[in-house]
């Protein structure tokens, strides 16, 4: 199938998905969210994908979501966007077959979140991760507030969530956000080697392995992100962020 968003190679069972927006640093906007389904729809149905790597075209892997889309938007747009990023996130992280996300660059917000949704993370030296989304006066609403802490604790996700702050690949290997820090250039070899790996082992095993460390098949607590992330996309503070990020200002936040 032909995508516009995304770039796909098939090679030797290794599926490798590149998001094509590097105009928008990868920006995950509507269409690129709806492709990434549609993808992994696809390649579960195609007995030659053995695995996936998922990257960024050019020098980023993902931005975020596209803050150009929560212009205006209501409650009830903002409960839509959450869903289909946890759609789209679910469908990956409960790929049978094994997705390993080579971060190439700036992985913020819903890209951290897009790669916290892979069953493993390596980094490229120059990635940078992140959940800016307090800037913005909003929460992460692709699985952020579980997967976050999932995978680097309570404490940590906490700090991260609420000062917003940008952590190097180093400092995210320390936490346990990646798992390992490469050379630039070695990005998708090391990524392959390792994807190679793990689908010459039995592939039911590895299926049972994924499907029981998933973190996002609680109901309850992806609900509570929904419901929270749409309430404040109605907040003068949410349209004053998304307003200052646009005009490329501080935003001043009022608290309602
Ligand atoms: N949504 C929409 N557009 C985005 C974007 C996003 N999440 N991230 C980057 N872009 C766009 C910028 O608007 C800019 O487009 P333009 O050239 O048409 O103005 C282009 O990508 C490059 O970004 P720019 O901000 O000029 O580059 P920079 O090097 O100064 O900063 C970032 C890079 C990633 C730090 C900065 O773009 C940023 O903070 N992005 C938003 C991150 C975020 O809050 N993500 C969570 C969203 S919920």
């Amino acid at each position: 199938m032909k995508y516009k968003n995304i770039k796909t190679l098939l090679n030797r069972g290794i599926l490798t998905l590149t998001i094509n927006r590097p105009e928008k640093f990868n920006a995950l906007n509507s269409e690129i969210l709806k492709e990434l389904r549609e993808a992994f729809i696809e390649l579960l149905g195609n007995s030659e994908v053995k695995g996936v790597i998922l990257t960024g075209e050019g020098k980023n892997f993902a931005s975020g979501a596209d803050i150009s889309e929560f212009v205006g938007i209501s409650f009830k747009e903002g409960a839509r966007i959450s869903e289909n990023g946890h759609k789209t996130f679910d469908l990956i992280e409960r790929s049978p077959k094994p997705v390993i996300a080579a971060v190439n660059g700036y992985a913020l917000g819903g890209g951290c979140e897009l790669a916290m949704a892979c069953h493993i993370r390596i980094a490229s030296h120059k990635a940078k991760f992140g959940q800016p989304e307090i800037d913005l006066g909003i929460i992460p609403g692709f699985g952020g507030t579980f997967r976050l802490p999932g995978l680097v604790g309570h404490g940590k996700a906490m700090e991260l969530l609420l000062t917003g702050e940008m952590i190097d690949a180093h400092a995210a290997e320390r936490l346990g956000l990646v798992n390992h820090v490469v050379k630039e250039n070695d990005l998708i070899a090391h990524s392959e080697k390792m994807l190679e790996k793990i689908i010459s082992k039995a592939p039911l095993a590895v299926a049972s392995i994924i499907r029981c460390l998933n973190i996002g098949d609680n109901y309850t607590i992806k609900q509570r992100e929904i419901n929270i992330f749409k309430r404040l996309c109605s907040t003068g503070d949410f349209r004053e962020g998304v307003s200052a990020f646009i005009e490329k200002r501080k935003p001043d936040f009022k608290g309602e």
